[in-house]
């Protein structure tokens, strides 16, 4: 049996409430086997580019009729990440699973993440400090991990990239806990929207290095990474704790999937992938949809890699996008990370909209 073209009321008042919603057996078992075919060829493999096997998970499943429903046209996705965690691939770190070493923590997608290429001894001898390091930084530059860039813009007004939805695909059995799930703050994307809407508020930057947001955090003796989210916006975040014997992280909420099922989250929602405790590998497939933007030239370009990046305000590799200079990129997607259920036409009516002045999560 496959899913309906539609999410129900019930599945949309999920949306709203927790930030993401399951879709049961909304891929066809023959798109998910051939899919599945190819991953085992080579299962180290993150990214598959214009690959049918891989895109058809979302394009030749429900998904997409159900995606264009909730959210109303979209940029369809040519490229996807495919993410394999391979069993006991946190032995080191879980030894004692009571008190894990090193916790998965969540994240919203789209920052510079990473070990910093400077010592904290370099950044303060330059007179830097670890809040705005990169404040100077060359804009064009990547993050360590290759990923999402420092800036979103030339101006340095915006750090962090956005989309709209992140679907993943399961191709696994993942139903019980502790298998290398996919993992939630469940009911966070409010605190983080109204984190943005803070940031905004005191005349940014949005995002790390911005308004109660250090770029830096410090580890060890004298080193640096990027990525955390900051205390300020995770001080917020709603008491949803997950009580499992298997699962030893309670303030994230697995997502609990079978073989064929989809989620759908909104890319405000922090999320991580978690150690697989089990005996075979987690296989999932991400999609990153962004809501079409009719203003914008670039829909479709295939340098944005639409469907695998996180900023797609710039090219996948980095470079900058030309835009006509009526059309403010990174003021729309400001406005967007400020208001993201504005881009789900179809949830009107689940919605309940907040003043623009509140930084409270007010939603039903
Ligand atoms: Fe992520």
């Amino acid at each position: 049996m496959s899913h309906a073209a539609a999410l129900s009321p019930d599945q949309k008042r999920t949306l709203v409430r927790d930030g993401f919603v399951v879709l049961k057996n909304v891929v066809p078992r023959e798109v998910v086997a051939r899919a599945k075919t190819l991953i085992k060829t080579d299962p180290t493999r993150i990214a598959h580019g214009d690959e049918p096997a891989i895109n058809d998970l979302f394009k030749a499943s429900m998904v997409a009729d159900v995606l264009e429903e909730a959210m109303g046209r979209y940029t369809p996705p040519i490229n996807a990440q495919v993410a394999v965690t391979m069993p006991k691939y946190a032995d080191a770190v879980t030894r004692n699973r009571a008190t894990p070493r090193t916790a998965p923590v969540a994240h919203v997608d789209g920052g510079w993440a990473g070990p910093c290429p400077e010592t904290r001894s370099e950044i303060e001898a330059a007179g830097g400090d670890l809040h705005t390091w990169g404040k100077d930084g060359d804009p064009r530059s990547l993050g360590p991990a290759g990923k999402a860039p420092l800036w979103q813009d030339r101006q340095r007004t915006v750090a962090i990239g956005s989309y709209t939805a992140l679907v993943g695909v399961c191709l696994n059995d993942q139903m019980t806990p502790g298998k290398g799930q996919f993992a939630v703050r469940r009911g966070a994307h409010e605190a983080v929207e109204a984190f943005f809407r803070h940031q905004r508020a005191a005349g940014g930057p949005i995002g790390g290095g911005g308004p109660d947001w250090p770029r830096l955090i410090p580890v060890g003796e004298d080193t640096a990474v990027a990525g955390m989210m900051p205390k300020a916006m995770v001080d917020r975040y709603p008491d949803t704790a997950f009580e499992h014997p298997d699962w030893p992280w309670p303030e994230l909420t697995p997502v609990l999937m079978g073989e064929g099922d989809a989620v759908i989250a909104l890319h405000s929602l922090p999320h991580t992938a978690t150690p697989n405790l089990s005996d075979e590998p987690r296989m999932n497939v991400y999609f990153r949809i962004r809501r079409l933007r009719d203003e914008n030239p670039f829909e479709g370009d295939p340098r944005v890699g639409w469907g695998v990046s996180d900023h797609p305000d710039r090219c996948m590799n980095g470079d900058f996008l030309d835009y006509p200079d009526d059309y403010d990129a990174v003021g729309m997607s400001v406005e967007k990370l400020c208001d993201h259920w504005s881009e789900w036409s179809g949830l009107k009516g689940f919605v309940r909209a907040t003043p623009e002045t509140s930084d409270t999560a007010a939603r039903v």
